[in-house]
C-alpha cells in the first residue's frame, strides 16, 4: 500500500518533499513508509534523499500528563467543594504528582492552603500544560515561550527526526515490475521471454553452507600425527586386523603366559574362532624356550609354556602386537636399519569412565639400528614431541615385560603450566628380539601414546564419550576447527 502510494504520487507530481508530512498525509506509518523508500531507492526507482529535523517529543513523564492531565489540574480535581483537609488530600493523590501539582497549582493561585483546609480558589481551571502536551505530541506549532515552559519541565525533550525527500529514480515505473528469476518451460512456449526482464545476480551473495562430509577430531589430530612421522622418515606399518592372537600380542613379547594382562578381565578373547590357524612353527618353539628357559643370557621366566594360551585369539591389546610381527618379518628378510610408525585402534577389557573407553587408538613409533643407545631414544623423543609443541620433557622409570629399561615420558604443557604423562617407551629386550633371529647387536627403542589423549587437550574436550562412540555429538565434529597447532 505505501509502495504504491509513493509510485502512484510520483506519477503525477514532481517530489515527496517531506516523507513525515507524506505518511500522516496518507495515514501510514512512518516506519513502514521508511522501509518501502529504502527499497525502492535501491532499486532506483527513487531517489530518496535524507532530510533531518529537530523536533519536540514528549517524555515519559509528558506522556503522562497528556493522557491523565497535569498533576496541577489533578490537584486542583481532587478538592472538594467544600475543602478538603491536607492530609486526606495526600491520601487520594499519587506521592510525586501531589508534591509539583500542590506548588504549581498554588503558584497559578487555584488553591489556599488554609491551616485547616485546603480549599479551592477558583471555580473552574483550564488544563493548559495538557492542552500544549497533545499539541507537541501531533507536531503542531506552539508558542516558542510554552515550549521553554514545558522543557524546564522536562515533560519535553528536543529529538532529531529522520525522513526523506523523494524524486522519481532513473528506473522509476508507476508499478514496480517483478523481475523473473528463472526462464521457465512456459515462458519459453508462451513466447514471454521476449518481455520478460530478468533479475541480475547477485555474485556477492553468500551461498548456501556447504554440508559435506567432515573429518572426525582423531581424523585430523592422526594425520597431524602421521606427518610427523612422515617427515622424521618413518614408514607406516600394516595395522587392518583387529583380531590376534595371543602370540604375537603377548607372548613373542616376553609376556609370561599367567601374567594378569592376559586374564579376560583385561583382554576381550574371541569365541569363534577362538583360535589361531597358524604360527611360525620354528619360532614358536624359539619363543616357548625363552620364557621356559631363557637363553641369550637370560634365565627366562621358568615355568611351563602353554601353546593352547599362545593360540588364544583376543582383540589385540597394543599396537605392539603389529611391531613384533614386523620386526620378526624384518629378521627373516634380512637386517635393515627401520624406523615403523602406526596409528589405530587397541581394545582393552576397563570400566568405561570420563577418560577410559573399552577401544581407542595407540600412536606406535620403533627405530631399530645396530648399537642404539639410551640417548638415541631420547634425542628421537626431544624431536618428535617437540613437533607437538611439547620442548620440555622428564622420564620416569617404569617396567613393561617387553623393553629394559622402560621409561614413562612426560611433558611440560605450557598452557596447563604443569607436567603431564604422555607416553610409555623403552628399549625391546633382547628376549623378545634375538628368538626373532634379529643381529646380536640390534637394538629397537619403541614408545606408544594414545590418540585421545592429545586430541581431548588440543580440541579442549574433557570427556572422552563426546569424543569418540554413540554419544558423539556430528554437530560439534562439524563445527571444530580443520586443524589445531601444537598440543599446548
Ligand atoms: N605397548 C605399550 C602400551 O600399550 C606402549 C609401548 C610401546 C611401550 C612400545 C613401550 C614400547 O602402553
Amino acid at each position: 500500500m505505501a509502495e504504491e502510494a509513493v509510485l502512484g504520487f510520483l506519477e503525477k507530481n514532481e517530489e515527496i518533499s517531506d516523507s513525515g508530512q507524506f505518511a500522516s498525509e496518507q495515514g501510514i506509518d512512518h516506519q513502514e513508509l521508511t522501509n518501502v523508500i529504502k527499497s525502492l531507492h535501491g532499486f532506483r526507482l527513487v531517489v530518496a534523499q535524507d532530510i533531518k529535523r529537530e523536533r519536540w517529543a514528549l517524555t515519559n513523564e509528558g506522556k503522562m500528563y497528556a493522557s491523565s492531565g497535569s498533576p496541577e489540574v489533578q490537584v486542583f480535581l481532587a478538592i472538594p467543594s467544600e475543602g478538603i483537609s491536607l492530609e486526606d488530600l495526600q491520601k487520594k493523590i499519587d506521592a510525586s504528582v501531589f508534591k509539583i501539582g500542590r506548588s504549581q497549582a498554588i503558584k497559578n493561585q487555584w488553591v489556599e492552603m488554609g491551616k485547616q483546609l485546603v480549599t479551592r480558589k477558583v471555580h473552574h481551571v483550564e488544563d493548559k500544560v495538557k492542552d500544549l502536551l497533545i499539541l507537541v505530541q501531533d507536531e503542531k506549532v506552539i508558542d516558542p515561550k510554552d515550549i521553554d515552559a514545558l522543557k524546564r519541565r522536562k515533560l519535553i525533550t528536543s529529538q532529531t527526526w529522520k525522513g526523506y525527500s523523494l524524486r522519481k529514480g532513473p528506473c522509476y515505473a508507476p508499478k514496480r515490475k517483478k523481475f523473473a528469476t528463472d526462464l521457465t518451460r512456459e515462458n519459453l512456449q508462451r513466447g514471454e521471454w521476449k518481455d520478460l526482464e530478468f533479475k541480475e545476480y547477485n555474485f556477492l551473495a553468500k551461498g548456501q553452507p556447504v554440508d559435506g562430509g567432515c573429518l572426525h577430531t582423531l581424523l585430523k589430530v592422526r594425520q597431524q600425527f602421521k606427518m610427523i612421522f612422515l617427515q622424521m622418515g618413518f614408514e607406516e606399518m600394516p595395522t587392518n586386523n583387529f583380531v590376534e592372537s595371543s602370540f604375537w600380542n603377548f607372548d613373542a613379547l616376553f609376556q609370561p603366559q599367567q601374567h594378569p594382562a592376559r586374564d579376560s578381565h583385561d583382554t576381550f578373547f574371541l569365541q569363534v574362532p577362538s583360535t589361531t590357524k597358524t604360527l611360525p612353527e620354528d619360532y614358536v618353539e624359539r619363543v616357548k624356550n625363552i620364557h621356559e628357559s631363557g637363553g641369550h643370557g637370560s634365565r627366562g621366566y621358568g615355568y611351563d609354556w602353554k601353546r593352547e594360551e599362545a593360540d588364544k585369539n583376543l582383540l589385540r591389546t597394543h599396537t605392539t602386537a603389529v611391531s613384533s610381527r614386523m620386526l620378526y618379518q624384518l629378521a627373516k628378510d634380512g637386517f635393515v636399519p627401520k624406523k615403523y610408525f602406526s596409528i589405530d585402534r587397541v581394545f582393552r577389557n576397563e570400566a568405561v569412565d570420563r577418560t577410559h573407553l573399552a577401544e581407542f587408538h595407540q600412536i606406535e613409533g620403533l627405530v631399530c639400528d645396530r648399537g642404539l643407545t639410551l640417548g638415541d631414544l631420547i634425542g628421537v623423543f626431544n624431536d618428535f614431541f617437540s613437533r607437538l609443541g611439547m620442548k620440555k620433557l622428564k622420564f620416569k622409570p617404569a617396567y613393561n615385560p617387553y623393553t629394559e629399561p622402560s621409561m614413562e615420558i612426560f611433558g611440560y604443557h605450557e598452557g596447563l603450566k604443569k607436567w603431564v604423562e604422555i607416553g610409555n617407551s623403552g628399549m625391546f629386550r633382547p628376549e623378545m628380539l634375538l628368538p626373532m633371529g634379529l643381529p646380536e647387536d640390534v637394538r629397537v627403542i619403541a614408545w606408544g601414546l594414545s590418540l585421545e589423549r592429545p586430541t581431548m587437550i588440543l580440541y579442549g574436550v574433557d570427556n572422552i564419550r563426546d569424543l569418540f562412540g554413540h554419544k558423539v555429538d556430528l554437530g560439534l565434529i562439524k563445527r571444530n576447527p580443520l586443524c589445531r597447532i601444537g598440543i599446548e
